[in-house]
């Protein structure tokens, strides 16, 4: 995509897709490409409104809190951001580590592990599940869930089983409460469609997309072997690499908005109504804000300005667990594990087939035990 994105920076920062095809239905959107506007785009809440999915029964996102702007943003994200706070990640921790070291326990006499499957998946979603209250036997249909919304396979249907689950658990939890978010969204005063919203949109925002970035960083390392050395032996790089991970192969390649005005970008006036998609991928190769973007650099000094997690007043909320979860992955399995490589004539397939996530499907690699 590097070179896509050089291209369209130069020739086409601004311009409308007729046939672009957006996950919740409609085809058209407007393309924005450079740093500045995309930064723009994501926060100025004003122009591009948050509010640009349908909000009909079937589509229980578009009830969720970022799917709102302000005031009522606001009063929304707060309801959930202190399950994210500094002492809540520290409470985690232990936590994390002890499901990194299980789940590599497992393969270690093999020699050979699919680190999307085995690992980052089922890590990432037991920890978000385990934040919000579900019990694990249902991992593996909110999987199914998942990917059919974010794929657009089954944008509907999928949120309809993870409803039907959900109001059968708020009724458990009204009877038994337990020290979870569910618990808690519970005590708030708030209709069974807001705090039903409220966790679809934790759990799709945070299931995926952390898996994403702990295989992603697998392949960077798995193609780069003296790095594994070197972050086995520096553990306190690590979080830089995750961000060069981060900024390199986002996640989230790109974000909707809808203008809710008219406005003028780059010569090209987007009309009020239209959908707009912010290329985060490419704002994070411009080369005005990162010098020389295609390379892998443990050296930059300007990691904030990463779009990775958006920018402005829906900046992730679950920014600090998914680097939690990133950062204790890459420390445990560097412990355990050296000369981590794709297997020999592996065909990586792409996870999704919409544009909006990156990462693989699976991701094989063999390893050697380090003594
Ligand atoms: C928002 C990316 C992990 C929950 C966002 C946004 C991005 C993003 C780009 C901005 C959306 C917008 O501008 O409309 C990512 C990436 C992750 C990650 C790349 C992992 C590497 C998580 C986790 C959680 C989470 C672990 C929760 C457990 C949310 C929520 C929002 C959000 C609820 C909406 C915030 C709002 O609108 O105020 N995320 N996210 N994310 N993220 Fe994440």
């Amino acid at each position: 995509l590097s070179s896509w994105y050089a291209q369209m920076r130069n020739e086409n920062p601004v311009y409308y897709d007729e046939e672009f095809p957006l996950i919740f239905g409609p085809k058209g959107s407007w393309q924005v490409f450079c740093y500045e506007d995309v930064r723009r785009v994501l926060s100025d809440y004003s122009v591009f409104s948050n509010e640009y999915m349908p909000k009909i029964e079937e589509n229980p996102i578009g009830n969720s809190f970022n799917q709102t702007d302000p005031p009522l943003h606001g009063k929304l994200r707060a309801l959930v951001s202190g399950a994210f706070s500094v002492e809540a990640m520290r409470q985690l921790e232990d936590t994390v580590y002890t499901q990194c070291e299980g789940l590599i326990t497992k393969v270690l006499n093999q020699g050979e592990w699919d680190i999307v499957n085995d690992f980052a998946l089922p890590l990432s979603a037991s920890v978000i599940a385990q934040a919000l209250g579900i019990p694990p036997q249902h991992f593996e249909s909110f999987n199914a869930w998942t990917k059919m919304v974010v794929e657009g396979t089954g944008f509907y249907q999928g949120q309809e089983g993870m409803k039907n689950f959900f109001l059968e658990l708020f009724e458990e939890r009204r009877m038994r409460p337990q020290p979870d978010l569910i618990s808690h969204l519970l005590t708030e005063n708030m209709d069974p469609e807001h705090i039903f919203a409220h966790c679809i949109i934790l759990f799709m925002a945070g299931y995926e997309t952390t898996s994403t970035l702990i295989g992603n960083a697998l392949f960077y390392l798995s193609e780069h072997e003296t790095l594994q050395d070197q972050l086995h032996a520096l553990p306190g790089d690590i979080p830089r690499a995750i961000n060069e991970v981060l900024r390199l192969r986002p996640s989230a390649l790109n974000m909707y908005r809808i203008a809710a005005q008219d406005v003028e970008l780059k010569g090209q006036w987007i009309k009020k109504g239209q959908f707009v998609t912010a290329w985060i991928g490419s704002a994070n190769r411009d080369p005005s804000v990162f010098p020389y973007p295609n390379h892998f650099d443990l050296d930059r000094t300007n990691f904030s300005q990463i779009l990775s997690f958006g920018h402005g007043i829906h900046f992730c909320v679950g920014a600090p667990l998914a680097r939690l979860e990133a950062r204790i992955a890459l420390e445990v399995i560097l412990r355990h594990m050296k000369k981590l490589k794709v297997r020999e004539n592996t065909q990586l397939v792409p996870a999704t087939s919409s544009t909006m996530l990156s990462g693989f499907k699976s991701l094989p690699l063999t390893f050697e035990v380090r003594a």
